[in-house]
């Protein structure tokens, strides 16, 4: 059985198919990526299931980023053990079918909370948007989406990034720009993320 957002994603991965074919770039199978994320996805990557609520959300991620975040596992410059593994376990063309299938796809929209506002005005001053795209969706440079991400994940990536365990993009380690970010500023960052889409 393949639910109707699957069949929306299925169809939109085949209209953004043809370009990427156009393109001649390596482009993925999103009923292929469905399966395999029904498979070996939802126990951890689950949008529902509110235990899950410190990992990340794959949805809506463009595929550039997918691909990128990929790669940092299996060049081990992300070291979480379980997605090290399936980076050294699966191929190019399940990883490619992965990214098309999770792009169609759209992240559920968090409520605002009492952070949200402060968030909103930080990112504007240190201008999140200049890579990460102007509505914080992500791009095909590679920039992740920020846009409906679970705040509990935000909030663990920055810490990484602020202390220097996790590299963000191409900017030296630990990134200058969130230096001077306290926990709570972080917070309200992660929050406004959260309440977008
Ligand atoms: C057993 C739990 C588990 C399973 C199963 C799992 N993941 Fe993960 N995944 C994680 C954890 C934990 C992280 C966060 C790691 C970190 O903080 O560095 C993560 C992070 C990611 C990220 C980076 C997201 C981001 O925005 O930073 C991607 C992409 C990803 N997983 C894809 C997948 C795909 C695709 C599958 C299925 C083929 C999968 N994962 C299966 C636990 C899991
Ligand atoms: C110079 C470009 C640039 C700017 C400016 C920028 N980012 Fe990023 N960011 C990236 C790139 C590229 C990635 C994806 C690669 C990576 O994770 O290192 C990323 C990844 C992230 C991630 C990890 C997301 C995930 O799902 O794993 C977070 C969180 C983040 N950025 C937050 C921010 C915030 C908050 C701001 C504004 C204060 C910001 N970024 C400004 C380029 C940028």
């Amino acid at each position: 059985m393949i639910s109707s957002r699957a069949r929306q994603a299925v169809s939109a991965a085949a209209l953004s198919g043809c370009l990427l074919v156009a393109n001649g770039a390596a482009t993925g199978d999103a009923a292929a990526g469905d399966r395999l994320a029904a498979a070996r996805c939802v126990s951890c990557h689950s949008s529902t299931e509110a235990i899950h609520s410190t990992l990340p959300l794959l949805e809506g991620q463009p595929k550039a980023a997918f691909i990128a975040q990929w790669r940092a596992f299996s060049e081990r410059k992300r070291t979480a053990p379980v997605m090290v593994g399936l980076a050294e376990e699966l191929s190019e063309q399940d990883v490619n079918d992965l990214a098309e299938y999770y792009a169609a796809l759209l992240p559920p929209r968090a409520a605002e909370s009492s952070g949200s506002k402060t968030g909103r005005a930080l990112a504007d001053r240190l201008r999140c948007t200049d890579c990460h795209g102007e509505a914080l969706q992500g791009t095909s440079a590679g920039a992740a989406r920020l846009a409906g991400q679970r705040a509990l994940y935000t909030v663990w990536s920055l810490l990484l990034m602020r202390g220097g365990n996790r590299s963000h993009g191409t900017a030296a380690k630990p990134d200058p720009l969130f230096a001077n970010l306290s926990n709570a500023e972080i917070e309200s960052l992660a929050a406004h993320f959260a309440s977008l889409r």
